[in-house]
Protein backbone atom coordinates (compact mmCIF):
# COMPACT_ATOMS: atom_id res chain seq x y z
CA UNK A 1 0.00 0.00 0.00
CA UNK A 2 0.86 3.26 -0.61
CA UNK A 3 1.04 4.69 2.76
CA UNK A 4 4.25 6.89 2.56
CA UNK A 5 4.90 10.43 1.46
CA UNK A 6 7.52 13.10 0.65
CA UNK A 7 10.66 13.40 -0.71
CA UNK A 8 12.94 15.00 1.99
CA UNK A 9 10.09 14.67 4.86
CA UNK A 10 9.52 10.72 5.00
CA UNK A 11 6.23 10.26 6.50
CA UNK A 12 4.62 6.25 6.62
CA UNK A 13 1.82 5.51 8.27
CA UNK A 14 0.54 1.99 9.52
CA UNK A 15 -1.82 0.33 11.49
CA UNK A 16 -6.03 -0.35 10.30
CA UNK A 17 -9.48 1.08 12.01
CA UNK A 18 -10.20 -2.08 13.97
CA UNK A 19 -6.60 -3.58 14.48
CA UNK A 20 -4.21 -3.10 17.92
CA UNK A 21 -3.38 0.02 16.94
CA UNK A 22 -2.10 3.13 14.38
CA UNK A 23 1.16 5.16 14.06
CA UNK A 24 3.43 6.85 11.91
CA UNK A 25 7.20 6.41 10.97
CA UNK A 26 8.10 10.89 10.28
CA UNK A 27 11.98 10.95 8.92
CA UNK A 28 13.65 13.78 8.21
CA UNK A 29 12.99 15.97 11.05
CA UNK A 30 16.31 17.47 12.27
CA UNK A 31 18.09 17.36 16.05
CA UNK A 32 17.07 20.33 17.77
CA UNK A 33 13.34 20.61 16.41
CA UNK A 34 11.45 21.23 19.68
CA UNK A 35 7.83 20.58 20.22
CA UNK A 36 5.12 21.36 22.96
CA UNK A 37 3.46 18.13 24.05
CA UNK A 38 0.35 19.56 24.94
CA UNK A 39 -0.58 21.55 22.04
CA UNK A 40 0.22 18.67 20.24
CA UNK A 41 -2.83 16.50 22.05
CA UNK A 42 -4.85 19.33 22.06
CA UNK A 43 -4.62 19.89 18.17
CA UNK A 44 -5.27 15.66 18.28
CA UNK A 45 -8.16 16.15 20.40
CA UNK A 46 -9.78 18.56 17.37
CA UNK A 47 -9.63 15.41 15.45
CA UNK A 48 -10.73 12.64 18.24
CA UNK A 49 -13.80 10.76 17.64
CA UNK A 50 -16.73 10.70 20.41
CA UNK A 51 -16.10 14.30 21.22
CA UNK A 52 -19.94 15.56 20.63
CA UNK A 53 -23.14 14.81 18.67
CA UNK A 54 -22.12 15.61 15.25
CA UNK A 55 -19.22 12.69 15.13
CA UNK A 56 -18.82 9.57 15.71
CA UNK A 57 -19.89 7.66 19.22
CA UNK A 58 -16.54 5.29 19.10
CA UNK A 59 -14.17 6.95 21.74
CA UNK A 60 -10.76 6.91 21.44
CA UNK A 61 -8.30 9.05 23.82
CA UNK A 62 -5.64 9.36 21.16
CA UNK A 63 -2.38 9.52 23.07
CA UNK A 64 0.49 9.07 21.41
CA UNK A 65 3.15 7.08 22.46
CA UNK A 66 6.53 7.91 21.35
CA UNK A 67 8.82 4.78 20.53
CA UNK A 68 11.99 6.75 19.24
CA UNK A 69 13.44 9.95 17.79
CA UNK A 70 12.42 12.12 20.37
CA UNK A 71 14.32 13.49 23.85
CA UNK A 72 11.52 15.03 26.35
CA UNK A 73 12.65 18.24 27.38
CA UNK A 74 11.84 19.76 30.66
CA UNK A 75 9.08 21.79 29.66
CA UNK A 76 7.25 18.44 29.31
CA UNK A 77 7.67 18.94 24.87
CA UNK A 78 10.06 17.51 23.09
CA UNK A 79 13.04 18.11 20.70
CA UNK A 80 13.54 15.61 17.54
CA UNK A 81 17.04 14.17 17.85
CA UNK A 82 18.09 13.61 14.79
CA UNK A 83 16.60 9.42 14.19
CA UNK A 84 12.81 8.75 13.05
CA UNK A 85 10.46 9.67 15.17
CA UNK A 86 7.74 6.93 15.56
CA UNK A 87 4.30 7.01 17.30
CA UNK A 88 2.02 4.84 18.11
CA UNK A 89 -1.92 5.51 19.02
CA UNK A 90 -3.15 2.03 20.84
CA UNK A 91 -7.17 1.75 19.35
CA UNK A 92 -9.16 1.17 22.76
CA UNK A 93 -12.55 0.91 22.09
CA UNK A 94 -12.53 -1.57 18.83
CA UNK A 95 -15.81 -3.50 18.25
CA UNK A 96 -14.58 -4.74 14.87
CA UNK A 97 -18.00 -7.13 14.69
CA UNK A 98 -20.36 -3.46 14.76
CA UNK A 99 -18.61 -3.39 11.13
CA UNK A 100 -18.99 -6.76 9.64
CA UNK A 101 -19.73 -6.34 6.03
CA UNK A 102 -19.17 -9.80 4.48
CA UNK A 103 -19.31 -9.74 1.11
CA UNK A 104 -21.98 -6.60 0.63
CA UNK A 105 -20.16 -3.63 0.02
CA UNK A 106 -20.97 -0.38 1.27
CA UNK A 107 -21.98 1.83 -1.71
CA UNK A 108 -19.61 4.99 -1.47
CA UNK A 109 -16.76 3.30 0.47
CA UNK A 110 -13.83 1.62 -0.49
CA UNK A 111 -15.18 -2.16 -0.30
CA UNK A 112 -16.04 -2.86 -3.22
CA UNK A 113 -12.78 -2.18 -5.05
CA UNK A 114 -10.72 -3.34 -2.08
CA UNK A 115 -12.07 -6.70 -2.10
CA UNK A 116 -11.40 -7.01 -5.91
CA UNK A 117 -7.37 -5.21 -5.25
CA UNK A 118 -6.88 -7.51 -2.24
CA UNK A 119 -9.64 -9.84 -1.66
CA UNK A 120 -11.46 -9.59 1.28
CA UNK A 121 -13.32 -6.66 2.82
CA UNK A 122 -11.97 -5.31 6.39
CA UNK A 123 -14.67 -4.42 9.27
CA UNK A 124 -14.44 -1.05 9.38
CA UNK A 125 -12.64 0.06 6.18
CA UNK A 126 -8.83 -1.32 7.73
CA UNK A 127 -6.22 0.84 6.30
CA UNK A 128 -9.30 2.78 4.53
CA UNK A 129 -10.48 4.44 7.46
CA UNK A 130 -10.69 7.34 9.26
CA UNK A 131 -8.94 6.29 11.89
CA UNK A 132 -5.11 6.55 9.93
CA UNK A 133 -5.90 10.22 9.79
CA UNK A 134 -5.05 10.43 13.00
CA UNK A 135 -1.45 9.59 13.25
CA UNK A 136 -1.39 11.81 9.91
CA UNK A 137 -2.37 14.62 12.18
CA UNK A 138 0.45 13.54 14.62
CA UNK A 139 2.92 14.13 11.61
CA UNK A 140 0.86 17.38 10.82
CA UNK A 141 0.49 18.24 14.45
CA UNK A 142 4.77 18.40 14.56
CA UNK A 143 5.24 19.92 11.48
CA UNK A 144 2.50 22.75 12.53
CA UNK A 145 4.65 23.53 15.34
CA UNK A 146 7.47 23.45 13.09
CA UNK A 147 6.24 25.89 10.57
CA UNK A 148 4.64 28.21 13.46
CA UNK A 149 8.33 28.75 14.58
CA UNK A 150 9.30 29.86 11.04
CA UNK A 151 6.05 32.24 11.08
CA UNK A 152 4.42 30.77 8.74
CA UNK A 153 0.76 29.24 9.98
CA UNK A 154 -1.91 26.58 8.76
CA UNK A 155 -5.16 27.43 9.14
CA UNK A 156 -8.25 25.37 8.03
CA UNK A 157 -12.06 25.94 8.83
CA UNK A 158 -15.46 24.96 7.69
CA UNK A 159 -16.46 26.76 4.81
CA UNK A 160 -19.69 24.83 4.55
CA UNK A 161 -22.04 22.34 5.37
CA UNK A 162 -24.63 21.57 2.90
CA UNK A 163 -26.36 24.98 1.95
CA UNK A 164 -24.76 26.50 5.32
CA UNK A 165 -22.08 28.93 4.73
CA UNK A 166 -19.22 30.18 6.89
CA UNK A 167 -17.64 33.59 6.29
CA UNK A 168 -14.09 33.38 4.17
CA UNK A 169 -11.41 33.08 6.23
CA UNK A 170 -8.53 35.66 6.46
CA UNK A 171 -5.23 36.29 7.76
CA UNK A 172 -7.24 38.09 10.58
CA UNK A 173 -10.25 35.62 11.01
CA UNK A 174 -10.58 33.60 14.49
CA UNK A 175 -11.60 30.47 13.82
CA UNK A 176 -13.41 28.61 16.95
CA UNK A 177 -12.11 25.10 17.62
CA UNK A 178 -14.58 23.00 18.94
CA UNK A 179 -16.90 23.90 15.93
CA UNK A 180 -14.26 25.44 13.50
CA UNK A 181 -16.29 28.22 11.76
CA UNK A 182 -15.69 31.91 11.92
CA UNK A 183 -19.55 32.70 11.91
CA UNK A 184 -20.78 31.14 15.39
CA UNK A 185 -24.42 31.47 13.91
CA UNK A 186 -23.43 29.73 10.82
CA UNK A 187 -22.37 27.47 13.29
CA UNK A 188 -25.26 27.00 14.63
CA UNK A 189 -26.99 26.43 11.31
CA UNK A 190 -24.41 23.47 10.52
CA UNK A 191 -25.20 21.73 13.87
CA UNK A 192 -28.87 21.29 13.39
CA UNK A 193 -28.16 20.69 9.86
CA UNK A 194 -26.46 17.90 10.97
CA UNK A 195 -28.38 16.60 13.14
CA UNK A 196 -31.47 16.55 11.29
CA UNK A 197 -29.59 14.67 8.42
CA UNK A 198 -28.53 12.62 11.33
CA UNK A 199 -32.19 11.65 12.26
CA UNK A 200 -33.08 10.88 8.80
CA UNK A 201 -29.90 7.98 9.54
CA UNK A 202 -28.55 9.62 6.42
CA UNK A 203 -25.52 11.95 5.98
CA UNK A 204 -24.11 15.10 4.50
CA UNK A 205 -21.01 16.63 2.58
CA UNK A 206 -19.43 19.97 2.88
CA UNK A 207 -16.13 22.32 1.81
CA UNK A 208 -13.01 22.87 4.31
CA UNK A 209 -11.08 25.98 3.09
CA UNK A 210 -7.75 26.63 4.61
CA UNK A 211 -5.36 29.26 4.34
CA UNK A 212 -1.58 28.82 4.45
CA UNK A 213 0.30 32.39 5.28
CA UNK A 214 3.99 33.28 5.69
CA UNK A 215 5.36 31.56 2.80
CA UNK A 216 7.52 33.80 0.90
CA UNK A 217 7.36 34.07 -2.95
CA UNK A 218 9.35 31.64 -5.02
CA UNK A 219 8.63 28.37 -3.72
CA UNK A 220 8.03 25.60 -5.54
CA UNK A 221 8.30 24.46 -9.06
CA UNK A 222 7.11 24.27 -12.90
CA UNK A 223 5.18 21.19 -13.91
CA UNK A 224 4.96 17.90 -12.02
CA UNK A 225 6.69 19.58 -8.94
CA UNK A 226 4.02 22.48 -8.79
CA UNK A 227 2.98 23.57 -5.07
CA UNK A 228 -0.40 23.12 -6.18
CA UNK A 229 0.09 19.52 -7.33
CA UNK A 230 2.23 18.75 -3.99
CA UNK A 231 -0.27 19.87 -1.55
CA UNK A 232 -3.02 18.19 -3.55
CA UNK A 233 -1.34 14.97 -3.33
CA UNK A 234 -1.23 15.13 0.63
CA UNK A 235 -4.29 16.68 0.90
CA UNK A 236 -5.96 13.67 -1.07
CA UNK A 237 -4.33 11.39 1.72
CA UNK A 238 -7.71 12.40 3.78
CA UNK A 239 -10.42 10.13 3.24
CA UNK A 240 -13.65 11.35 1.76
CA UNK A 241 -11.67 14.60 0.04
CA UNK A 242 -13.04 14.61 -3.18
CA UNK A 243 -12.06 17.71 -4.67
CA UNK A 244 -9.38 20.77 -4.41
CA UNK A 245 -10.18 24.13 -5.87
CA UNK A 246 -7.15 26.95 -5.17
CA UNK A 247 -8.63 30.40 -5.21
CA UNK A 248 -11.42 31.63 -7.03
CA UNK A 249 -10.97 27.90 -8.21
CA UNK A 250 -13.95 26.76 -10.27
CA UNK A 251 -14.72 30.38 -10.82
CA UNK A 252 -12.40 31.05 -13.02
CA UNK A 253 -14.17 29.75 -15.73
CA UNK A 254 -16.64 32.38 -15.62
CA UNK A 255 -14.39 35.24 -15.33
CA UNK A 256 -12.77 37.46 -17.65
CA UNK A 257 -9.00 38.16 -17.24
CA UNK A 258 -9.73 41.73 -16.64
CA UNK A 259 -11.98 40.45 -13.57
CA UNK A 260 -9.92 36.98 -12.62
CA UNK A 261 -6.47 39.19 -12.72
CA UNK A 262 -4.68 40.28 -9.57
CA UNK A 263 -3.21 43.34 -9.75
CA UNK A 264 0.08 44.19 -8.06
CA UNK A 265 1.48 46.69 -5.89
CA UNK A 266 4.12 47.70 -3.67
CA UNK A 267 3.86 47.70 0.32
CA UNK A 268 6.14 48.64 2.45
CA UNK A 269 8.86 47.31 0.03
CA UNK A 270 7.05 43.89 -0.32
CA UNK A 271 5.28 43.28 -3.79
CA UNK A 272 1.63 41.92 -2.97
CA UNK A 273 -1.57 41.83 -5.33
CA UNK A 274 -4.77 43.44 -4.41
CA UNK A 275 -7.16 40.62 -4.82
CA UNK A 276 -6.09 37.18 -4.25
CA UNK A 277 -7.80 34.93 -6.99
CA UNK A 278 -4.55 33.49 -7.71
CA UNK A 279 -5.18 31.67 -4.42
CA UNK A 280 -1.20 32.34 -3.75
CA UNK A 281 0.29 29.95 -6.49
CA UNK A 282 0.98 31.08 -9.98
CA UNK A 283 3.19 28.64 -12.47
CA UNK A 284 3.14 26.26 -9.25
CA UNK A 285 5.15 28.62 -7.35
CA UNK A 286 4.53 31.16 -4.12
CA UNK A 287 3.72 34.78 -5.10
CA UNK A 288 4.50 35.12 -1.35
CA UNK A 289 0.09 35.69 -0.76
CA UNK A 290 -1.50 33.46 1.23
CA UNK A 291 -2.26 30.29 -0.17
CA UNK A 292 -6.00 29.68 -0.16
CA UNK A 293 -7.68 26.04 -1.22
CA UNK A 294 -11.02 24.63 -0.37
CA UNK A 295 -11.80 21.03 -0.19
CA UNK A 296 -14.74 19.48 -0.73
CA UNK A 297 -15.61 16.64 1.41
CA UNK A 298 -18.32 14.14 0.36
CA UNK A 299 -21.13 12.62 3.00
CA UNK A 300 -20.14 10.12 5.32
CA UNK A 301 -20.77 6.96 2.88
CA UNK A 302 -22.07 4.40 5.64
CA UNK A 303 -25.74 5.68 6.65
CA UNK A 304 -28.80 3.94 8.24
CA UNK A 305 -30.65 3.77 5.18
CA UNK A 306 -31.31 0.90 3.22
CA UNK A 307 -29.05 0.98 0.07
CA UNK A 308 -28.60 -1.08 -2.72
CA UNK A 309 -25.69 -3.23 -3.23
CA UNK A 310 -24.38 -6.88 -3.81
CA UNK A 311 -23.25 -10.12 -2.53
CA UNK A 312 -19.78 -10.61 -4.05
CA UNK A 313 -19.47 -14.17 -3.22
CA UNK A 314 -23.18 -15.21 -4.61
CA UNK A 315 -23.30 -12.76 -7.24
CA UNK A 316 -26.89 -11.41 -6.50
CA UNK A 317 -28.42 -8.32 -5.59
CA UNK A 318 -28.39 -7.31 -1.79
CA UNK A 319 -29.56 -4.71 0.55
CA UNK A 320 -27.52 -3.09 2.64
CA UNK A 321 -28.13 -0.88 6.13
CA UNK A 322 -25.03 -0.03 7.32
CA UNK A 323 -24.63 -0.80 11.23
CA UNK A 324 -21.66 0.67 13.69
CA UNK A 325 -20.69 4.24 14.35
CA UNK A 326 -20.53 6.52 12.05
CA UNK A 327 -19.55 10.51 11.28
CA UNK A 328 -23.13 12.10 10.03
CA UNK A 329 -20.92 14.81 8.83
CA UNK A 330 -17.27 13.99 8.19
CA UNK A 331 -16.35 17.75 7.76
CA UNK A 332 -15.69 19.23 11.48
CA UNK A 333 -13.10 16.01 12.16
CA UNK A 334 -12.54 16.69 8.79
CA UNK A 335 -10.46 20.13 9.21
CA UNK A 336 -7.42 19.30 11.59
CA UNK A 337 -6.70 16.70 8.79
CA UNK A 338 -6.33 18.75 6.12
CA UNK A 339 -4.30 20.91 8.30
CA UNK A 340 -1.94 18.57 8.96
CA UNK A 341 -1.82 17.34 5.43
CA UNK A 342 -1.02 20.97 4.25
CA UNK A 343 1.41 21.56 7.11
CA UNK A 344 3.69 18.04 5.78
CA UNK A 345 3.48 19.27 2.34
CA UNK A 346 4.58 22.25 3.22
CA UNK A 347 7.31 20.96 5.16
CA UNK A 348 8.89 18.72 2.92
CA UNK A 349 9.06 21.29 -0.03
CA UNK A 350 10.55 23.68 2.69
CA UNK A 351 13.20 21.30 3.29
CA UNK A 352 13.59 20.22 -0.14
CA UNK A 353 14.63 23.93 -0.76
CA UNK A 354 16.32 24.26 2.29
CA UNK A 355 14.15 26.82 3.56
CA UNK A 356 13.72 24.65 6.57
C1 LIG B 1 -12.55 12.70 9.77
C2 LIG B 1 -13.21 11.68 8.89
C3 LIG B 1 -14.16 10.83 9.44
C4 LIG B 1 -14.80 9.87 8.65
N1 LIG B 1 -15.73 9.06 9.24
C5 LIG B 1 -16.35 8.13 8.48
C6 LIG B 1 -17.33 7.28 9.08
O1 LIG B 1 -17.63 7.36 10.27
N2 LIG B 1 -17.92 6.37 8.28
C7 LIG B 1 -17.63 6.25 6.95
O2 LIG B 1 -18.21 5.43 6.28
N3 LIG B 1 -16.73 7.05 6.36
C8 LIG B 1 -16.09 7.99 7.09
N4 LIG B 1 -15.15 8.81 6.49
C9 LIG B 1 -14.94 8.74 5.04
C10 LIG B 1 -14.35 7.42 4.53
O3 LIG B 1 -13.20 7.07 5.26
C11 LIG B 1 -14.07 7.52 3.03
O4 LIG B 1 -15.18 8.03 2.35
C12 LIG B 1 -13.70 6.16 2.45
O5 LIG B 1 -12.46 5.73 2.98
C13 LIG B 1 -13.59 6.14 0.92
O6 LIG B 1 -12.58 7.02 0.48
P1 LIG B 1 -12.90 8.27 -0.47
O7 LIG B 1 -14.19 8.85 0.03
O8 LIG B 1 -11.74 9.19 -0.28
O9 LIG B 1 -13.04 7.75 -1.85
C14 LIG B 1 -14.49 9.77 7.26
C15 LIG B 1 -13.54 10.63 6.71
C16 LIG B 1 -12.91 11.58 7.51
C17 LIG B 1 -11.90 12.51 6.91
Amino acid sequence: MSEVFGEKLKIDIFGTSHGPEVGVMIGGIPEGVSFDAERLQNFLLRRAPGQNEWSTARNEADIPVFVSGINTSESGGFTANGDVIEAVIKNTDVKPHDYEIKAVPRPGHADYPAWVKYGWIEPGGGAFSARLTAPLCIAGGICLQWLESEGIAVRAHISSIGDVRDSDISEEAFVHEDFPVIDEEAGRWMKKLITAVKEEGDSIGGVVECMISGIPAGVGEPLFGSLEARICQAVFAVPAVKGIEFGAGFRVGNMKGSENNDPYYIDGGRVITKTNNHGGILGGLSTGMPIVFRTAMKPTPSIAKVQDSVDLDRMVPAEITVGGRHDPCVVPRAVPCIEAAAAIAVCDILMEEGLL
